[in-house]
């Protein structure tokens, strides 16, 4: 029989806004993410603007991307912006150590990054390098890309470039405690001081500056950096994968039964239990919450796909990866008076991506559509929701069977999204709307005959939005058929 839900929205008391910043997508130069995935070059056949593939690009702004964090990740703190810089037949190739060990053209440098940027409508979210760089080389990197005059702008222009570039986030290094340097959180904190203290905007501009987080739940990394290290930062990362099985990823992306499913919804839940410790910790030293939470990488880690070269961290994408989406961008919402930005890893090709491409082919994965269906969410109003209903388990893995978020749009429109866990039963939602006013409701739902359905090349909407028609609303009162293994969003009007 369906399981019961009951929700209640609070119009009537809107709270924060849903920042647009939780949308930023994520793009290091890893396996086929930049190189093959965004960059063809711009002799290929394959059509481009000015080297970015125009399928990719379109898509993406289909999705209305509203940052890009560049270039890493691990790639950033070994990073050299000069090699990137300067006609391309004379950059430098170096090894991507991190990534495979393959080599790095530095072909998409800085002026095409932000090439790309424009060519998205969106804006630049750029990682410094920490680990193996110096304040100067840091700062100078800043100059060059901001600076209205001075000499780093006079090369900027010979470069191609002669108006700054707007730079409103800068990340001070990535994963200090690992791949950014192997650091201890005091050190970390020290190391951060020096750095951002060195990050400078030009007169009437503002950059701001997002410290290096922690890692899971690692509260004690937080606790330092906060208490030592607030003054020079507006914002403090926190980095999550959802990694079934644990560490080092081992479930198959594509191959798996209900208890492999349960497994990977149960560990995304976390992300609740994690985010409320975090902010806790920031509470006690941050209480006036002047300084945001940036969860600027999060989503799904498996093992590689067969026969991808590790290094590439290629990985299928099912209506699983789908529904790890939906919970989160529902947790985001729950939190969202300080996570003021999010960035899913990655964007093309890697991890839980939004697109994959082979060659001239593409495909929009189910993650896609989901950000595409939250789409009103960019800087919307977070409505309260209360949410009662029961749990889905298969064996030890326990998760509430429904999860919900629910926001007033720029339109004015309210929306809610539900996801449904449970793969075998549908449930039956009844939401009170307290302040809204809908005569109608329609729909999107996002479901397929198997968890593990996925899009391919050759079948590319096997997994799709469709329109939803399971939903009614009658004085003051919503009532809607979930179906088993679903994401809705409605609209009320
Ligand atoms: O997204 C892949 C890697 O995961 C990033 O480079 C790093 O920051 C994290 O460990």
């Amino acid at each position: 029989a369906p399981r019961p839900t009951e929700i209640t929205v609070r119009a009537d008391t809107p709270g924060p806004t849903y920042d647009k910043a939780i949308f930023t997508q994520f793009a290091e130069h890893l396996g086929t993410g930049i190189y093959g995935g965004l960059w063809v070059g711009e002799k290929s056949k394959i059509p481009n603007v000015r080297g970015f593939r125009s399928d990719v690009v379109g898509a993406l702004k289909e999705l209305g991307v509203p940052i890009v964090r560049w270039p890493g990740g691990c790639f950033a703190d070994e990073y050299h912006w000069r090699e990137g810089v300067g006609p391309r037949a004379k950059r430098p190739v170096k090894i991507n150590t991190h990534w495979g060990g393959v080599t790095e053209p530095n072909t998409v440098g800085t002026h095409e990054f932000f090439d790309l940027v424009g060519q998205l409508n969106a804006e630049a979210y750029i990682s410094g390098n920490v680990g193996n760089g110096s304040p100067q080389e840091m700062a100078e990197w800043v100059e060059y890309m901001t600076a209205p005059a001075g000499s780093l702008a006079e090369e900027r222009a010979r470069n191609g470039r002669k108006e700054p570039w707007k730079l409103p986030y800068f990340g001070i290094g990535n994963e200090l405690w690992g791949c950014g340097g192997n650091m201890r959180a005091e050190y970390a904190a020290d190391v951060t001081r020096r750095y951002a203290t060195f990050v400078k905007a030009p007169a009437g501009t503002r950059i701001l500056k997002i410290a290096s987080g922690a890692n899971n739940d690692d509260y004690r990394w937080t606790e330092v950096m906060i208490r030592d290290a607030a003054q020079q930062i507006d914002a403090l990362s926190l980095h999550y994968y959802t990694v079934p099985g644990g560490w080092p990823p081992r479930a198959s992306a594509s191959e798996f039964d209900e208890a492999g499913w349960a497994q990977t919804l149960a560990a995304t839940w976390r992300m609740d239990e994690f985010i409320t410790k975090h902010v806790a910790m920031m509470d006690k030293y941050d209480p006036q919450k002047r300084i945001w939470l940036a969860v600027d990488e999060w989503g799904t880690w498996y093992a590689p796909d067969p026969g991808t070269n590790p290094g590439f961290l290629r990985q299928q994408n099912t209506l699983r990866d789908a529904m790890v989406a939906a919970i989160n961008l529902n947790i985001f919402a729950k939190h969202a008076d300080r996570v003021k930005m999010t960035a899913i890893a990655q964007m093309v090709n890697v991890l839980q991506a939004m697109i994959l491409t082979d060659g001239d082919r593409m495909v929009k994965t189910p993650t896609y559509h989901v950000f595409h269906m939250y789409k009103p969410w960019i800087d919307a109003t977070v409505l309260p929701i209360e949410l009662k209903g029961g749990w889905y388990n298969k064996d030890q893995y326990v998760m509430p069977a429904v999860s919900a978020s629910a926001i007033r749009g720029k339109d004015g429109v309210v929306r809610i999204a539900l996801a449904n866990a449970d793969p075998n039963r549908p449930n039956s939602v009844t939401a009170n709307l307290s302040g809204v006013q809908a005569s109608a409701v329609t729909g999107t739902v996002l479901t397929a005959d198997a968890i593990t359905a996925r899009n391919d090349f050759d079948a590319p909407n096997r997994v799709a939005p469709q329109a939803f028609t399971g939903a009614s609303v009658a004085g003051g009162r919503l009532s809607v058929t979930l179906p088993a293994k679903s994401v809705v969003v409605l609209e009320l009007r």
